[in-house]
């Protein structure tokens, strides 16, 4: 699993992405159509692990409404939480930062307990920093197969469009935390 954390997969060598990467961060609102005259197709392929903290203290998750049904809905529906959640390279909370996912997260489905998310994930370290990938999509809770899709980026995923898998790996009942593995695979331009 190492080696497929936080790895990029991409078409190109390393050296003409790092190239690409101080292009597209540093030149700020370049013209954005240079990346569809000779685009280089670019797939990556990002492995990280989301520490959603519920309660104890050092919360990350919060909720913010419940609808007049929640309580007495069988599928939960309508309440609504918005997060700050830490993204680790490993499922450990403590390994190597790779940024934060911030958005929403509530039920949105009368008959299933089923989730809307629309969160971005705002990459703070390596050669993704401060690039961001927008990922939305429903999932049902109690299924285990869970797919999301990259909806855009900015910075390096510019143009972007993908698909996210993910599954939780561990629940700590007492704080309501869960660690949930994202594999995320983006199809984007780079300059060429
Ligand atoms: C909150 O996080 C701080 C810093 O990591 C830690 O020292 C503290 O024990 C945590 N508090 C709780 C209640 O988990
Ligand atoms: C939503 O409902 C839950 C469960 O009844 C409750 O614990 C929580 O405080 C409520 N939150 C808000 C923001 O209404
Ligand atoms: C990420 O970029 C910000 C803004 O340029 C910079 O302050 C920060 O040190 C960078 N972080 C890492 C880990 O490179
Ligand atoms: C992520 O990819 C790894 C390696 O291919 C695989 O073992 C794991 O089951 C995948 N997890 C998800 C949630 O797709």
């Amino acid at each position: 699993m190492e080696s497929y954390a936080f790895v990029l997969v991409s078409l190109i060598a390393i050296a003409s992405v790092s190239h690409s990467v101080a292009q597209s961060l540093t030149h700020g609102a370049f013209p954005v159509e240079k990346l569809l005259i000779n685009p280089i197709p670019t797939v990556t392929q990002l492995q990280f692990y989301m520490q959603a903290v519920d309660t104890g203290g050092n919360e990350t998750t919060y909720r913010v409404s419940n609808s007049s049904i929640t309580d007495s809905s069988p599928a939960k529906f309508g309440f609504v939480d918005i997060f700050d959640n830490l993204l680790t390279e490993t499922p450990d909370p403590s390994s190597n930062i790779v940024g934060r996912s911030q958005g929403i997260f509530g039920t949105s489905d009368l008959s299933e307990v089923a989730v809307y998310n629309d969160l971005n994930v705002y990459f703070t370290s390596g050669i993704y920093n401060g690039s961001t990938l927008h990922i939305a999509g429903r999932f049902p809770v109690f299924t285990g197969y869970r797919e999301l899709f990259v909806a855009g980026g900015t910075g390096y995923f510019r143009l972007a469009t993908g698909i996210v898998t993910l599954r939780e790996i561990a629940v700590d009942s007492m704080t309501m935390s869960a660690v949930v593995e994202f594999n995320v695979t983006v199809v984007h331009p780079i300059l060429a």
